[in-house]
């Protein structure tokens, strides 16, 4: 008998239709009971993996309690566990939105928890099987690092030295160590049941790949010299794709997806033509697009790929290549009341690392001659200069859209491993920044980026730009509120209240609420 591997998974749903991913361990046919309903889908094979993804359409109320079939046999909810439902999007947009990044699964046990703290998303789960609907989220973002390909917990390592003695030691290799990497990072029963019934909307950053993944075209060089990068950044893209885009996707885009009409069609193993694609989305940028963007209601919400549809020319550098650019710059031109913007990588960094960045970027492109530029890319990828500030070109052509456009817009982002606030004095746009759910700075590195980042920087970071003759920035900004270093996952509540949370076991504790006007 079929039985679930992972999931079931709520991921897109809006004001009348959800979809639910599952992976199983054997080909069978998947079923979503809703209100009597059944809604089927068969699953498809992926390097001996099963997955499907189930549409409900035409859905006109709440859905209290849904359940999964695989084979005609009930499988979900578990025993003893809250029912999963469906919260349909109220059609006005969300009430009340939940977000975060950089999250390790590692053990929840004593000495683990010394070392990376609470996980505030499996608390957060926990608090939800009890809280009151007004409490509830209508979509949880996962801006970024939902898994550490590079630093495995010690039951991934496990999971690895099993199979294999050689390149990478220590991380993951394959498509085969990314579907273990993703069943322990969803694995934790409050997750798991959190996923089930929360919607998602997803989008990377560089440790679901690697550390400084596509930090600059030396950095691709450099992994592309070694024996294991090729197989890793094509497993790395093809698991993404399954675990985390194809849920990103309304039924109707996904349904236009050539990929997945090719796995679903097919009738063998689809590994293939996964790992086609994915060679392809690595090689060619403008092959694929990971941005999405949905209306929610009056909201727009725009999710940016700030790592894989990189331009890395040097002295040509961009963040998004012209292809994607153009498509921002048509999504954030419709009609909405306001744009939520999701960016892995703060957009509006303290300004003093603004302008390090800057003008290490100008460095590295050989403003200070050939030595120089060496020494600097050197620099770029060992304390991570990566951010929108790192590609000044882009930040000043996106800073000056969002003020052209004149919406309301919220840039919510993570990767920094701390949370603050940062408001423009132009325009109506503000950063909203949550990180780490769950990998703490040390009380050292704290105090190191405190006294670099919000002190050394701002004495000198303007002065090492203008030595280096950067022109100023379309506007300033600045940093209202944080940074707090603690784990955190903040909720949005609509209009425009921030407020961040913490955890100690399954309960969770405000840390700040900030009123974004
Ligand atoms: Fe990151």
């Amino acid at each position: 008998m079929p039985a679930l591997v992972l999931g079931p998974m709520l991921r897109y749903v809006d004001a009348s239709s959800a979809s639910i991913w599952v992976e199983t361990d054997a080909p069978c046919s998947v079923s979503v009971v809703a209100d009597g309903h059944a809604h089927d889908s068969r699953t498809f094979t992926v390097h001996g993996h099963h997955y499907a993804i189930v549409d409900l359409v035409g859905l006109t109320a709440d859905v209290e309690s849904y359940a999964v079939e695989l084979d005609g046999e009930r499988v979900w909810p578990e025993e003893g566990r809250p029912p999963s439902r469906i919260r349909l999007l109220p059609p006005e947009g969300p009430r009340r939105m939940a977000f975060g990044s950089c999250r390790t699964s590692v053990p929840h046990d004593a000495a683990h928890v010394l070392t990376h703290g609470e996980d505030v998303l499996r608390a957060y789960g926990g608090h939800l099987m009890t809280a009151d609907d007004d409490e509830w989220p209508d979509l949880l973002l996962l801006l970024g690092d939902q898994v550490y390909a590079d630093s495995p917990s010690p039951e991934m390592l496990e999971f690895i030295r099993a199979r294999r003695d050689d390149e990478p030691r220590g991380e993951i290799a394959d498509y085969e160590e990314y579907a273990e990497l993703y069943r322990q990072a969803w694995s934790d029963p409050e997750i798991r049941w959190l996923l089930s019934t929360v919607p998602t909307a997803m989008i990377f950053d560089d440790h679901d790949l690697r550390d400084d993944w596509n930090t600059s075209h030396t950095w691709r060089e450099q992994m592309a010299a070694t024996s294991w990068w090729r197989r890793r950044v094509i497993s790395g893209l093809g698991a993404y794709w399954i675990y985390q885009h194809l849920g990103n996707l309304s039924p109707a885009e996904r349904e236009a997806e050539p990929l997945l009409r090719i796995l679903r069609e097919g009738t063998g193993d689809g590994g293939g033509a996964l790992d086609a694609f994915a060679d392809k989305a690595d090689a060619d940028t403008s092959s694929t697009r990971w941005s999405y963007a949905r209306d929610l209601g009056h909201t727009r919400l725009i999710m940016i790929d700030t790592r894989c549809a990189r331009q890395l020319t040097p002295g040509d550098r961009r963040m998004l290549d012209p292809v994607e650019w153009q498509w921002l710059v048509d999504e954030v031109g419709k009609p909405a009341d306001r744009l939520v913007i999701g960016s892995s990588i703060p957009f509006l960094l303290p300004e003093g690392v603004h302008s390090v960045q800057n003008w290490n970027e100008a460095l590295c492109d050989g403003r200070w001659g050939r030595v120089v530029a060496r020494l600097s890319e050197r620099f770029r990828q060992a304390v991570d200069l990566e951010h929108w500030a790192a590609f000044r070109r882009s930040f000043d052509d996106l800073a000056r859209l969002l003020v052209r456009v004149g919406k309301p817009t919220l840039v919510l982002s993570g990767d920094v491993h701390y949370s603050y606030v940062a408001k423009a004095n132009a325009g109506r746009i503000h950063q909203i920044v949550c990180s780490p759910i769950r990998n703490p700075l040390s009380p050292l590195l704290r105090w190191a980026n405190v006294i670099t980042q919000f002190g050394v920087a701002t004495l000198v970071g303007g002065w090492l730009a203008r030595s280096a003759r950067i022109p100023r920035p379309p506007f300033r900004w600045r940093v209202t509120d944080g940074p707090w270093f603690q784990n955190a996952l903040a909720t949005l509540t609509f209009p425009d209240r921030a407020t961040w949370y913490q955890s100690s076991g399954n309960t969770i504790k405000e840390i700040a609420s900030v009123q974004i006007t």
